[in-house]
């Protein structure tokens, strides 16, 4: 086994973390994760707090080791405060709450008062110092490479030991770009105790993506993402890291665009969230799940340059063992090589 001090932290068995990906890491793909001896963390979504009370309480079906749950401290349109969903989070103890986009300081003694861990998702030594000082219990430096909203503009290879120095003795997770057991080891020689991985799991049979979306992180490589604003209605101007479709070309020169949200965008298709429709208009940032219909060729396919690393579907649990069984031959051929 690969196991690092925050393992013991976390109460996990392997220093892998399921990244929250907004709408595709459910109860589900969480649960493998944390069944597997890694951290599944369930995103949540936007969903009103007592549709995010529902899940927490599947997850806790499904497996009864430690998981988390993320939440996101600004950016999208909400119709509730945040407040209202980290209190969702600490009445039924998550073990772990990961924040990302924001200051996590208001947050950090109500969670700690009820037992739950903090893990703050940062993409600068800046944010990672605020969060030191705001007494979270581990950081995660993301690298530009990642899928999904990237908070910083610093590769992964860069920023890791800049934090790592810069918030020692506190245990890093490195995100972004990792994609395998080469990925992990050279995180853990950065400094880092672990790894969060996101664009990986999207090509499981337990992600809550549509299949249209595991195709295509399937097929496409490590050059065909692209980190823009283009996806911006409901959350404009925030950078994000999605595939280079074909429409994605097509609107990248009027990027500015996606965030004016204009009423009079044409509608591409529905989803759900909470189990209710929900219309999609063009430009908005809903990454295709199941439940998505409509001109799937216009949603927003968010993946990192770890894309080109995803080659085949597998069960959420083998991509878990293997990153660890690797990981442990990777490490020794090194020790021996010397
Ligand atoms: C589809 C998708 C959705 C994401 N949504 C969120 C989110 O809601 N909250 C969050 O903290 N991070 C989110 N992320 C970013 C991840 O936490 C993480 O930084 C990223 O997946 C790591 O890079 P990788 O995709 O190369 O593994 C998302 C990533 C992806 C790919």
């Amino acid at each position: 086994m690969l196991r690092t001090p925050l393992c013991q932290v976390l109460g996990i068995e392997a220093p892998i973390l399921a990244a929250p990906m907004g709408f595709i890491t459910g109860p589900e793909l969480a649960a493998a994760i944390s069944n597997s001896g890694g951290l599944g963390i369930i995103s949540f979504s936007g969903s009103p707090p007592p549709v995010l009370r529902k899940e927490i309480r599947r997850l806790r079906s499904l497996t009864s080791r430690p998981f988390g749950v993320g939440v996101l401290l600004s950016g999208p349109h909400l119709s509730f405060p945040v407040q209202a969903v980290v209190e969702v989070c600490l009445e039924e103890r998550v073990p772990v709450l990961e924040t990302f986009w924001g200051d996590p300081t208001p947050y950090v003694s109500q969670a700690h008062a009820a037992g739950v861990k903090v893990i703050d998702q940062v993409g600068s030594v800046a944010d990672a110092k605020r969060a030191v000082r705001a007494g979270v219990d581990a950081i995660v430096a993301q690298g530009v490479e990642a899928g999904g909203h990237v908070a910083g503009e610093v590769t992964t290879m860069a920023l890791v030991p800049r934090v790592v120095d810069a918030v020692a003795p506190l245990p890093v997770v490195a995100a972004g770009g990792i994609g395998d057991a080469r990925g992990l080891v050279a995180a853990l020689a950065l400094g880092a105790q672990g790894v969060m991985i996101g664009t990986r799991l999207i090509a499981t049979p337990e992600a809550y993506a549509h299949p249209v979306y595991k195709q295509k992180i399937l097929d496409a490589t490590e050059d065909q993402t692209v980190r823009t604003t283009l996806f911006g209605y409901g959350w404009p101007n925030a950078p994000h890291r999605t595939l280079r479709t074909p429409f994605v070309e097509r609107w990248l020169p009027e990027e500015t665009r996606g965030s004016e949200q204009r009423s009079d965008e044409p509608r591409i298709g529905e989803t759900k969230i909470g189990g209710q429709p929900v219309p999609l208009l063009r430009f908005m940032g809903f990454p295709p799940t199941p439940d998505a219909s409509g001109d799937l060729e216009s949603m927003d396919f968010l993946a990192g340059q770890s894309v080109g690393l995803v080659q085949a579907m597998k069960p959420a649990a083998d991509v878990v063992h293997e990153l660890i069984e690797a990981a442990c031959r990777l490490i020794a051929q090194l020790a021996e090589n010397r």
